[in-house]
């Protein structure tokens, strides 16, 4: 490693988040493969930072005007929420278009946890309008020190190994790694429900979930239609459906987080599209793939007095020209073949890998396989590092793989044959 290269390395300790592996020449990376700096070389990358970048490095093709529009909002960001722009609002409506049209509302936010934490107060505030209409200045005056009946106390139920976000109020719907919460206050009357993996546990769980939602003070419930940090690990559409009908007879607020599933991810521009639901979610939060994070809402939740959601800048105008020309690319012919290659790559695995990984399961691109160990896993994450190959792990013992939309078959070979030099 030259000195060059070993000064930015350490310049990267100005990062707090000690999880820095390597750094990124983003000039010379294209398509799948990321220029690392450490060795100077090209990797495929799968991990495609922490399953964020649709399209791999430098594909995006802007048009003239697109990056007109960029260049216009470096110069200012407005404050979306009072004085929004017209190119935002034009910007806006076309993401609407490209991405669901069902719903009545978007807010937009910065990260996946803060579309989840805004998603469970826009929740509790339906919740506690339907329970206390009326109020009076003694109210309003309690509020302000955080007591009397307009503080909820309400519940909002999750689902063990669920993830949706490491702020003050996602966190408690979070139930993967500890690290998380070690040391923050916790909403710890807040129900965690069994996340069912086989069929026979589903009953049980989806009977415990109508009793909670029975409950007047039960107002919302989170889950992921894959539970991606925890290993991939995914219910069957049978159970969301069921789940999804009950909360809608109790009136429970239904969020559905595709923080890391939406935008394609699955094979379907939405993964909870699969589930073939009678009524849509009331609440979904997306991130990572859609650049602009954010959520959106149905018209029964569309109840806010101003600034109930708000801050300065309400999500970010770059990032949703930017999202709006990824949402614009992800069409039909692009699903399909997400959806026809993992299934060829599935086959190509199962016969090529027979011993040391196991367990290979997908859904699209999110594709995910089991080694013996968190140590084996651990190693074979570095292993494939020094073989050019990026991967994240997740859960106890799993390797995830997150391709980008330009991955072809060839590149999964590749992947392939770096795999089996490991066994
Ligand atoms: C399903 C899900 N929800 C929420 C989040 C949190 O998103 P962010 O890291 O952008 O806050 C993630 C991040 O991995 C996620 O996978």
């Amino acid at each position: 490693m030259s000195m060059n290269v070993k000064k930015k390395l350490n310049l990267s300790n100005l990062s707090t988040t000690m999880s820095l592996r390597d750094m990124i020449d983003l000039r010379k990376s294209s398509g799948v493969y990321a220029h690392m700096l450490k060795d100077n070389r090209k990797k495929l990358d799968i991990h495609n930072h922490i399953a964020s970048l649709p399209f791999g490095y430098n594909q995006l093709n802007f048009s003239f005007q697109e990056m007109k529009d960029i260049s216009m909002h470096c110069q200012i960001k407005p404050s979306l929420g009072v004085f929004p722009d017209e190119i935002y609002h034009e910007y806006l409506n076309r993401f609407m278009d490209n991405i669901d049209r069902y719903y009545h509302k978007i807010f937009l936010c910065n990260s996946g946890s803060e579309s989840n934490e805004l998603a469970i107060k826009l929740a509790t505030i339906k919740h506690g309008k339907k329970n206390f209409p009326n109020y009076n200045s003694h109210d309003e005056f309690l509020l302000k020190k955080n007591m009397g009946k307009l503080v909820s106390d309400a519940n909002v139920i999750s689902f063990m190994g669920g993830f949706h976000g490491r702020y003050l109020g996602s966190l408690s719907t979070t139930h993967s790694k500890t690290v998380h919460k070690k040391y923050v206050p916790a909403f710890s009357n807040w129900p965690i429900l069994n996340y069912p993996l086989e069929k026979e546990e589903e009953p049980e769980v989806l009977q415990r979930f109508e009793k909670l939602c029975s409950d007047s003070n039960t107002a919302a419930c989170i889950i992921e239609p894959i539970q991606c940090e925890s290993g991939d690990r995914r219910a069957s559409d049978y159970f969301y459906r069921n789940l999804r009908a009950i909360a809608s007879n109790y009136d429970v607020t239904f969020i559905v987080d595709e923080v890391q599933t939406g935008f394609g991810a699955t094979g379907k521009f939405w993964a909870h599209k699969y589930w073939n639901l009678n009524t849509p979610p009331d609440i979904i939060t997306f991130g990572k793939k859609s650049r602009t994070c954010g959520l959106l809402f149905n018209t029964q939740h569309s109840i806010l007095e101003s600034h109930q959601l708000f801050n300065t800048w309400c999500g970010s105008g770059i990032d949703l020209i930017i999202g709006n020309h990824i949402a614009s690319k992800i069409n039909e012919n692009l699903l399909k073949g997400v959806r026809e290659n993992s299934k060829k790559f599935k086959k190509r695995f199962e016969e090529e890998i027979k011993e040391k990984y196991f367990n290979f399961r997908s859904r699209g691109y999110i594709i995910a396989f089991d080694c013996e160990s968190t140590d084996a896993r651990n190693k074979l994450v570095e292993e494939l590092y020094q073989k050019d190959v990026i991967v994240n792990s997740c859960g106890e013992k799993s390797i995830r793989l997150r391709p980008s939309y330009n991955f072809t078959l060839d590149h999964f070979e590749i992947f392939l044959e770096k795999l089996k030099e490991t066994i």
